[in-house]
């Protein structure tokens, strides 16, 4: 008899672990990649709060439980990928001039924080400033395959290699291949061109098509049967969405994850007419959107 009970305790035990360990994206309904799943994107991390594409940034948005980190790639001198959104670094930087004209060392010394505090003085923090650009191994280090990556692959043309180095760093994390879990790591680009060679690369890496608003305005059917041939989904800038082309384009069996949502307001529209997923600011706030 107390037999039978160990037996029954080391059965429910196994049974409990399984659940807790089965990541929520293995099972049918939970998988990133259903059109049935909305998803968070956290922008350049939690950029509404914290200086954009930051260690803390992503970090923050990891606590306000975003499915996704975005993250914009470009390329140091000496052939590094970083994360940041423009391809000069005066903006986000005490630096000047292009990335690609300096080196990983010359950038790392670069104080990525405290044009925050001076842009948005009433969301300053004392802890922003010196906060520095980080690789892209630095952020795949960081979170590994605790977080799903949304990554983009930013200004192509100028970066030749772009892709190899991407790849490479995502097979290194285990982000990519038999150890990753499906939808763990979306590539997107405004470039076709960058996506075909991601395909190329690595088949079965789920690609994303960004567009101008001027470039949805103008999709025909056949456009959006030919990005279905190599991506899962678009991304297009939310203002050239209507309740009309959100329905053309999720008929066409498309995700649509439109960039950059930051009011309520617009996150209730854009939920309404049946968006997969927004890229947003303000993590935090979609996530209660969507909780209705
Ligand atoms: O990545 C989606 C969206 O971020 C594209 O716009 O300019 O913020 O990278 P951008
Ligand atoms: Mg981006």
């Amino acid at each position: 008899m107390r037999k039978n009970r160990l037996l029954a305790l080391v059965l429910l035990s196994f049974g409990l672990l399984s659940f807790i360990v089965t990541p929520v994206s293995a099972k049918g309904k939970g998988n990133l990649l259903s059109p049935d799943r909305v998803l968070t994107i956290a922008h350049r991390g939690a950029s509404g709060y914290v200086p954009e594409h930051t260690m803390l940034s992503y970090e923050t948005a990891r606590k306000m439980k975003a499915d996704y980190i975005e993250m914009d790639l470009q390329m140091t001198k000496d052939g590094k990928l970083i994360v940041m959104h423009d391809e000069k670094l005066d903006r986000t930087t005490n630096g000047k001039g292009w990335v690609k004209d300096h080196t990983l060392a010359e950038i790392k010394k670069l104080d990525a924080g405290s044009w925050f505090n001076k842009a948005y003085p009433e969301k300053a923090k004392p802890q922003y400033a010196d906060l520095k650009v980080p690789t892209l191994d630095e952020v795949l280090k960081r979170f590994g395959r605790h977080a799903n990556y949304y990554i983009e692959t930013k200004a192509p043309e100028i970066y030749p290699g772009m892709e190899e180095k991407l790849i490479a760093s995502l097979k290194k994390y285990k982000l990519t291949g038999k150890h990753a879990k499906p939808g763990q790591v979306i590539i997107q680009s405004f470039s076709k061109d960058s996506l075909l060679k991601i395909k190329t690369l690595d088949p079965k890496m789920p690609t994303v098509q960004l567009l101008e608003a001027e470039q949805l305005s103008s999709m025909t059917d056949a456009d959006l049967n030919e990005i279905k041939t190599y991506a899962v989904g678009i991304g297009p800038d939310y203002k050239a969405l209507n309740a009309e082309n959100v329905r053309t384009i999720r008929n066409h069996g498309l995700l649509l994850h439109p960039y950059t949502v930051n009011t309520e307001a617009d996150m209730h529209r854009l939920l309404n007419w049946g968006v997969t997923g927004v890229f947003t600011n303000y993590p935090d706030v979609f996530q209660r959107v969507k909780k209705g």
